[in-house]
C-alpha cells in the first residue's frame, strides 16, 4: 500500500509549484489545472524533460532520450538484473554501499529522505538507517513498479513517479535528498547543474548526488584518445552551485581511482541544524 498521507502537506505540482487537491483516482493542480493520475497506487508526477525540450524548441534533447527507457517493467527488470548478475557491477555497488554509509553516517538522522531517481532500490536499503520514512521517485514508471515488487524496508516507504528537474515538493520540505547514477546521463551541463540545483531546492539539510568528474583519470584517458567525451562535472562547479544554494561540499569521495569517474558529492546546507 502506497499512502501518500504523511506527505501531502508537502507536495506541490511540478509544474507550477500550486496547491495540490487530492481524489481517489488522481489529483490536480489547483493552480495550473494539470491532472496527475494514479496508476496502481503510484501518483503520476512526471513531467519530461524532453517534452519541455520539444516544446521549446531545445536541441539535442530528443522524445526517445533516456528519461524514457525504463517506463517499461521488462526493460526496468533487465537493468536491476544486470547489476545483481555481473561481477564488477556487485564490486561497484558495494563501494557505493561503504561510501553511502561513511557518508549518511556523518549525518543527523532524517525524518524524511527523497531518493531520486530510486530506479530499481538497488541503493534504497542503504538509506534505511538514516531516515524515519523514504520517498522513492524515479521518472521510470516500470522501476517504480520494480522496486515495490522486491522485499519491502523496514521504514514507510513512499513511491511515486517525478522528474528530478521538477520535484513536486516545497522548497527545504524533506531533510536529504539522494540522487545516485544520474547527472552523467544528463545530455546538456546546463542540466547536470539544474538537476543539482532543484535537489538543493527541496533539501532542508543535506543532498549526496554522484557525478562523473571532469578531472577523473578515466576521463582524462578518455581526452587523450579523443574518444566521446563523458558528460561530467568538476568538483569546483559542484561546489559553487552548493554555495549559491547555501550549501557547502563537505566530502567528495571517489567511487575508485582508476576504474571510475563516479564521485559521491555531499552537500550539507550551512544554515542546517
Ligand atoms: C542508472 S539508473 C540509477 C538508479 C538508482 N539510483 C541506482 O543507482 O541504482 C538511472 C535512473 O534515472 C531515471 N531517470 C532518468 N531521467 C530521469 C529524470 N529526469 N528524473 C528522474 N529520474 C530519471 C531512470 O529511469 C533510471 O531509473
Ligand atoms: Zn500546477
Amino acid at each position: 500500500m502506497n499512502s501518500l498521507q504523511p506527505i501531502k502537506n508537502i507536495l506541490v505540482c511540478p509544474a507550477c509549484r500550486g496547491e495540490l487537491h487530492f481524489e481517489q483516482q488522481d489529483i490536480t493542480c489547483l493552480n495550473c489545472e494539470q491532472v496527475y493520475p494514479i496508476h496502481e497506487n503510484i501518483p503520476q508526477f512526471a513531467v519530461y524533460a524532453s517534452d519541455e525540450a520539444a516544446l521549446n524548441d531545445v536541441a539535442g534533447i530528443s522524445k526517445n532520450n533516456y528519461e524514457h527507457r525504463y517506463e517499461d517493467f521488462e526493460k526496468a527488470r533487465n537493468y536491476n538484473l544486470k547489476y545483481d548478475r555481473k561481477l564488477l557491477k556487485r564490486l561497484s555497488t558495494r563501494r557505493e554501499y561503504q561510501l553511502l554509509q561513511r557518508l549518511l553516517g556523518q549525518q543527523k538522522h532524517c525524518a524524511t529522505m527523497l531518493e531520486i531517481p530510486c530506479g530499481g532500490g538497488r541503493i534504497s536499503p542503504q538509506l534505511v538507517n538514516a531516515t524515519d520514512s523514504l520517498i522513492q521517485a524515479d521518472v521510470g514508471l516500470g522501476q517504480i513498479l520494480y522496486g515495490m515488487a522486491r522485499e519491502k524496508l523496514k521504514i514507510p516507504q513512499i513511491w511515486m513517479t517525478a522528474s528530478a528537474f521538477r520535484i513536486p515538493l516545497q522548497d527545504n520540505s524533506v531533510d536529504a535528498a539522494v540522487c545516485i547514477r544520474l547527472s552523467h546521463h544528463l545530455p546538456t551541463s546546463q542540466q547536470r547543474k539544474d538537476l543539482l540545483a532543484e535537489l538543493l531546492r527541496v533539501a532542508r539539510r543535506y543532498v549526496v548526488m554522484t557525478f562523473f568528474d571532469y578531472h577523473s583519470i578515466k576521463n582524462s584517458l578518455r581526452r587523450l584518445r579523443h574518444s566521446k567525451p563523458k558528460l561530467t562535472m568538476t568538483l569546483s562547479q559542484v561546489a559553487s552551485i552548493a554555495a549559491m544554494h547555501g550549501a557547502k561540499l563537505a566530502a567528495c569521495p571517489r567511487l575508485s581511482i582508476i576504474g571510475s569517474g563516479h564521485r559521491y558529492a555531499l552537500m550539507v546546507k550551512t544554515s542546517s541544524s
